[in-house]
C-alpha cells in the first residue's frame, strides 16, 4: 500500500510448457553449479492433508546468478527422505525427482499415505549435498476430535526495513501450522534512505528472473529458513508478490495495458508457485493459478483461505493514470456498487459453499486486506473508504457477511494481512450500523518488518468504534491457539526491527469463546 511511482518494463513470457513429473535418474550432468552448495535456499513444506503434505526445496548453489536461475543449468536428481522420528532413523517414504530449470530446479514432492495428526521428519540431498532435518506434520482426520491448535501468522515482511526476528520467534513457538498472510516479499526497493539491508536490485522487479532472485535472496535468511524447518505453512498472497495495488488484470498504473501487466502477473505467480511448497494443481497456467484453498482441522477447525487479488474488480474511483488505493470519498459510487467483486464470483461461491458445508468448531478465515470497515481521512481531511481494502469492495463484504449469518456459520474468525498494524475489531452483521449484532471477530497481524500504517489511522479510531485496538508501531505476528472451547489470540512484538538479535514479548491478547461471538481481552 506504499504510494510510489513505478518503472513498468514490457515483458515476454515463455510458452507455458506441460509440466512432465519427475522421476528418478541416473542422469547427473548438472553443469554450473560446481560443487557448491546447492541448498542456500533451504527446504519447506506446506499444503498439507491428513495423510501427507508437500515437500519443498530449489536448488540455488549461486541464488543471485543474473539469470534467475541460481547458477543451475541442467537437470539434476533430487532426494528426499520423510521419517517418523527426529534423527531420521526411521524413513517411511523416501523418493527422486528430478529438479530442471523449467521451474527454476524447484522440487514440489506431494507425500501421501503417512498418519494423520503426527509430526514428521524430512529432508533433500542433491549434488553431494544434504538439507537440515525440517519438522512437518499431517492435519487430523476427517471429523476427529482435536484438543488443540497452534497457529502462527505473518505478513508484510519488507527485508530492507528490518531482520526476520519474528519468523525466528515464530519458530520458538512450535506452531502446528505457519499462515502467510500476504507481501512474502516485495517488488519494490527503497531509495534516498539510509537502510540496514538492501535488495538485490534498486529497480522494481517485474520479470521472472528478477522474481525469482527476489524469492532467492528472501529465502537466504536464516530466520526465514528456522521457520520453515518448524512446520508446514499454507500461503496466500497479497499485491507485493506481483506489484504494489494491483487488481486482477490491472496495474495500479492505468497506463499500463491489460497485456503488459497480465505478462508481468505470469511472471510473478511462476515464481510464487516455484518457491511455495504448492500442489500440482497451483501450476500456474500462464497469467492464472489457482491458490485459494482450505484446510480442515478435524472437527476443530475448517481454515478458508482466499485469493483476495486475482479475481477482483478495478479499484473504485481511479484516476485517468492510477488505480491504486486512495481514500475515496462516499459519493464514490463504485464503492457499494453490488456487481463489484472482491473475491470474483466463482470464488465467492466456492467460500459460501464451504460455509455451508462445514462442521468444524471454528471457521478461521485468514485473507489479504482489512475486512472491517474503516472510516477514515486523507491528507487533506477528506473522510471516506480506503479503496484497496474491502471497505472499496462493500456489497462483496456485505455478500460474506450474509453467508456468514446465514449459513448459522460457527464461531468465524478472521486473521488478516496487509495494513502495517496490529487491529483488532467486531464485525458487525449490519456494518453501515455500529449498534448492530456482532457475528465475528477480525484479528489484524501487524508487519514482520513493513513500516507502519499511517499515523491518521489512530486518529480515526474515534470514528470506528467496533475497532477496539489499533498499534502501528509494534512489528511482530499472531499466535493463535485454538481448542474446543476458546480461541486465544496473542499479538506477539519483537523488540526492534532493525536488531537482528530482537527480542519478543506480548502486546495484545484476546479470548473468543466458543459459541459467543465477539472477543474479550485476555
Ligand atoms: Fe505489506
Amino acid at each position: 500500500v506504499s504510494p510510489r511511482p513505478d518503472l513498468i518494463r514490457r515483458e515476454v513470457l515463455a510458452g507455458v510448457a506441460a509440466l512432465t513429473a519427475g522421476v528418478w535418474t541416473t542422469d547427473s550432468r548438472a553443469a554450473g553449479q560446481g560443487g557448491r552448495n546447492p541448498f542456500t535456499l533451504g527446504a519447506a513444506s506446506g499444503s498439507p492433508t491428513a495423510d501427507g503434505m508437500v515437500l519443498w526445496t530449489r536448488l540455488a548453489p549461486d541464488p543471485l546468478a543474473a539469470d534467475g536461475l541460481g547458477g543451475m543449468t541442467g537437470p539434476v536428481p533430487v532426494r528426499w527422505e520423510v521419517a517418523a522420528d527426529e534423527a531420521m532413523g526411521q524413513v517411511v517414504r523416501s523418493g527422486a525427482v528430478q529438479a530442471d530449470g523449467r521451474f527454476a530446479h524447484s522440487v514440489h514432492v506431494e507425500v501421501a499415505g503417512l498418519k494423520s495428526d503426527r509430526p514428521y521428519w524430512f529432508r533433500f540431498s542433491a549434488l553431494g549435498a544434504r538439507t537440515a532435518i525440517h519438522r512437518t506434520r499431517t492435519l487430523p482426520a476427517a471429523g476427529a476430535a482435536v484438543g488443540e491448535v497452534k497457529l502462527a501468522l505473518a505478513t508484510c515482511a519488507h527485508w530492507e526495513v528490518g531482520y526476520f526476528s519474528a519468523y525466528r520467534h515464530m519458530a520458538a513457538e512450535n506452531p502446528d501450522l505457519i499462515v502467510f498472510l500476504g507481501d512474502y516479499i516485495y517488488e519494490y526497493s527503497y531509495k534516498g534512505r539510509k537502510l540496514p539491508r538492501r535488495h538485490d536490485r534498486a529497480e522494481d522487479v517485474v520479470d521472472l528472473a528478477g522474481y525469482r532472485n527476489r524469492y532467492a535472496l528472501y529465502k537466504t535468511d536464516p530466520d526465514l529458513q528456522r521457520l520453515h524447518a518448524t512446520a508446514p505453512c499454507v500461503a496466500t498472497w497479497d499485491d507485493h508478490e506481483v506489484e504494489n495495488d494491483y487488481a486482477n488484470r490491472w496495474s495500479q498504473d492505468a497506463r499500463v495495458s491489460e497485456v503488459a501487466f497480465l505478462n508481468r502477473r505470469a511472471a510473478a505467480y511462476q515464481a510464487f508457485y516455484e518457491n511455495m511448497p504448492l500442489r500440482r494443481r497451483s501450476i500456474p497456467m500462464g497469467p492464472n493459478m489457482r491458490l485459494y484453498d482450505r484446510f480442515d482441522y478435524g472437527g476443530l477447525a475448517q481454515i478458508t483461505m482466499p485469493d483476495g487479488r486475482q479475481y477482483r474488480s478495478q479499484q473504485p474511483c481511479g484516476s485517468a493514470t492510477s488505480r491504486k488505493g486512495h481514500v475515496a470519498p462516499l459519493s464514490c459510487a463504485d464503492l457499494a456498487d453490488p456487481t463489484r467483486t472482491m473475491l470474483g464470483l466463482e470464488q465467492e461461491k466456492w467460500v459460501y459453499d464451504g460455509f455451508e458445508r462445514s462442521i468444524a468448531r471454528w471457521n478461521i478465515i485468514p485473507q489479504q486486506v482489512l475486512f472491517a470497515d474503516f472510516s477514515e481521512s486523507d491528507r487533506q481531511g477528506h473522510v471516506g473508504r480506503f479503496t484497496d481494502g474491502w471497505g472499496g469492495y462493500q456489497a462483496a463484504r456485505t455478500r460474506m457477511l450474509q453467508a456468514i449469518d446465514q449459513t448459522r456459520l460457527k464461531n468465524p474468525v478472521m486473521f488478516t494481512g496487509d495494513l502495517h498494524a496490529f487491529l483488532t475489531a467486531d464485525l458487525k452483521a449490519d456494518f453501515s450500523d455500529p449498534k448492530s449484532r456482532t457475528i465475528a471477530s477480525e484479528f489484524v497481524a501487524g508487519s514482520i518488518t513493513s513500516d507502519g500504517a499511517p499515523d491518521s489511522m489512530i486518529e480515526d479510531l474515534p470514528r470506528n468504534p467496533h475497532v477496539h485496538f489499533m498499534d502501528n508501531k509494534a512489528h511482530g505476528y499472531i499466535s493463535a491457539t485454538l481448542t474446543p472451547t476458546r480461541l486465544e489470540t496473542r499479538y506477539r512484538a519483537i523488540s526492534d526491527r532493525f536488531d537482528p538479535g530482537a527480542t519478543i514479548s506480548t502486546l495484545k491478547s484476546y479470548v473468543v469463546e466458543d459459541g459467543r461471538p465477539g472477543l474479550m481481552e485476555a
